[in-house]
């Protein structure tokens, strides 16, 4: 099973603890805890796209410090290509590890060292993985990342600065720094949203064509329905700390289940005006992850609550197709 699987996360939980202060530690008051990712359950097949679309703060970033294995689990595992990270990570298999998943960030600005030329910084990971013989060896593979980032003629870009390139091309850099390793799964957190309008879409485009060419699957995590639904083969909805539907992207954005997915996309602009959903606003805010939501988390805000739902804590199911955490769904389907 797991082969076809590059990525399994079985009920990641990740707490962290609030900081007292000093009243509260001279009042011996209980620990409080932040439920960052509050069981989150999904898994990824090799050469996909997956997109983990949430609101700010549902825990999306933290899911992917997990599976990096750059932060432990409070619960739960994560499997890589079958085998555990927190393994990994404390293994022979850390470099491994290290070379096979690879992160984009949001900031192009802040991931590139200023005082390094393109070359210096697209070498970089070769050195420190022990990849590269010699020199010569060194520029081959550094100028393919640059040209299969969509930086060509590459020889145009080896000696510049990060100061000399436009945004996109510095997120390029950041892609080819990434591709030099030629990784088996990128994890990539919001790497088009401080990119101008006019070109994400481009760089987006070319993270689909390097998974096409080069079979690399991709995590790509965004607040962003309306990209995600383009970009991806299936889409993962986040809320509070959970993933309240997963499914195909076309299926999800047609056929919502979940009542949050539907407000969510109840906002996103569509082309055609007639196929515009009645928009669904919610109350509130989402609510601090601290305090929990008894029941079913997203009730306080959930246009279609019964009393129910107040008690029942809904599960996903998420070895099906398409499954949404909600009483109404599951009796819906029998
Ligand atoms: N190191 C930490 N210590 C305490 N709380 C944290 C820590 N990291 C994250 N959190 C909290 O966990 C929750 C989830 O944060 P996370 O950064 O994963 O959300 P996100 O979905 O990535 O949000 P955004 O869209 O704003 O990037 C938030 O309430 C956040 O404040
Ligand atoms: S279980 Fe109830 S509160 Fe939760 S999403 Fe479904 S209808 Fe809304
Ligand atoms: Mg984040």
């Amino acid at each position: 099973m797991s082969d076809d699987f590059i990525l399994q996360v079985n009920d990641l939980h990740k707490l962290y603890p609030v900081a007292r202060g000093l009243t509260g530690m001279l009042r011996g008051a209980e620990r409080e805890m932040v439920h960052a990712v509050d069981g989150v359950s999904f898994a990824m097949r090799r050469g996909k796209i997956l997109g983990l679309v949430g609101e700010s703060g549902s825990g999306k970033t933290t899911t992917a410090m997990n599976i990096l294995g750059l932060v432990e689990p409070s619960k739960g595992e994560i499997r890589f290509n079958g085998q555990d990270v927190q393994d990994m990570v404390r293994g022979r298999n850390r470099l491994a590890l290290r070379r096979q998943m690879q992160m984009i960030f949001q900031d192009p600005y802040e991931a590139l060292n200023p005082r390094q030329t393109i070359f210096q910084i697209v070498a970089e990971p070769l050195e420190v993985h022990g990849l590269v013989r010699n020199k010569a060896e060194k520029l081959e593979r550094v100028e393919t990342a640059l040209s299969d980032a969509g930086l060509k003629p590459p020889g145009n870009f080896l000696n510049r600065y990060p100061e000399d390139l436009s945004g996109g091309q510095r997120q390029r850099v950041v892609i080819a720094g990434a591709l030099v390793l030629q990784p088996q799964l990128l994890v990539a957190d919001e790497p088009v949203s401080m990119l101008d309008v006019s070109i994400r879409a481009e760089i987006l485009n070319l993270l689909r064509q390097l998974r096409d060419t080069h079979n690399i699957s991709i995590l790509y995590i965004t607040h962003d329905l309306a990209t995600a639904g383009f970009f991806t083969d299936r889409i993962a909805v986040m809320y509070l700390g959970r993933i309240v539907e997963i499914g195909p992207t076309t299926d999800v954005l047609k056929n919502p289940k979940h009542p949050y997915t539907k407000a969510l996309l109840s906002v996103v602009p569509v082309a055609n005006p007639r196929k515009r959903r009645q928009r669904v606003i919610l109350q509130g805010e989402i609510p601090n992850p601290i305090h929990i939501p008894q029941g079913c988390r997203f009730h306080p805000r959930c246009p279609a609550v019964i009393e129910t739902c107040k008690t029942i804590d809904p599960m996903l199911q998420p070895t099906q197709e398409h499954s949404a955490a909600c009483i109404l769904v599951k009796t819906q389907e029998g």
